[in-house]
């Protein structure tokens, strides 16, 4: 579904992602991990075309999304929730679910579709509310349902996790695997935690200085290596 070959790039003179060739495959959680600083959300950015690359390639269900607009991805179907969630403070929660909308003329003529809302009813209750008054959790959830709005087929999701409650952290593992056991939708996703990495993935790529150090199904996934690679 995705397929990241040889991907470079970074930010004025420095290089930061170098040499990453990754795939993701439909219905998989492939999670990206590595320290911080070691240019994970770099690499998410280029996939969405937020961050333009300097060589390499990345194509998405068999077509070259390589120098395309984040726009065009976004209506080719891929969905993105950014590290630090980016949710308009000024805007309503509904408003800032409409803008999840705004990557196709079929998603705007859709609508909200009920199970993006359905898997987080604690937004409904909040229509009205502010984005910037809602909690970090809220926020995540929304950034989530934003994204589910468009009813992406890959999900690039960026630390869903971080600094949230284990309450809602929970409520995101669910709604994982949830979207994983219905098959059709990837997800690639930037996670910290190794407890939460093993109980949503499939497959693990690690990241240091840029470049993947170590890849595998999450049960062939040597510890001793991985926690090598993740202790700061
Ligand atoms: N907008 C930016 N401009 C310049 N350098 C950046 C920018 N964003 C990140 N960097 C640098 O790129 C490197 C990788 O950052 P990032 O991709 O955010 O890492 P990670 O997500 O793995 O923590 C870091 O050294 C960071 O300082
Ligand atoms: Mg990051």
């Amino acid at each position: 579904m995705l397929l990241v070959h040889k991907l470079e790039a970074g930010y004025g003179e420095s290089i930061i992602v170098r040499d990453i060739s990754l795939e993701v495959r439909p219905g998989q959680v492939v999670c990206l991990m590595g320290r911080n600083g070691v240019g994970k959300t770099t690499l998410l950015k280029s996939i969405m075309g937020v961050l333009k690359t300097r060589g390499g390639s990345i194509s998405f269900m068999d077509a070259d999304m390589t120098r395309k607009a984040p726009g065009l991805r976004a209506a080719a179907g891929i969905g993105y929730v950014p590290q630090g969630r980016e949710i308009f403070a000024q805007l309503s929660v509904y408003e800032n679910l409409l803008l999840g909308l705004e990557s196709s003329k079929e998603s705007r003529k859709r609508g909200i579709p009920e199970e993006a809302l359905a898997k987080f009813p604690v937004l409904e209750t909040m229509y009205t509310r502010k984005g910037g008054d809602l909690s970090g959790g809220q926020q995540q959830q929304l950034a989530f349902a934003r994204a589910l709005a468009s009813r992406p087929k890959l999900l690039l999701l960026d630390e869903p996790t971080e600094g949230i409650q284990p309450s809602i952290v929970q409520e995101i593992r669910d709604v994982i695997t949830n979207i994983k056991n219905q098959g059709d939708t990837a997800i690639l996703l930037v996670e910290q935690s190794l407890e939460f990495v093993r109980s949503v993935a499939d497959y693990v790529y690690v990241i240091d200085k840029g470049t993947v150090v170590a890849a595998g199904a999450i049960d062939e996934m040597n510890e001793d290596e991985l926690h090598r690679y993740l202790a700061v």
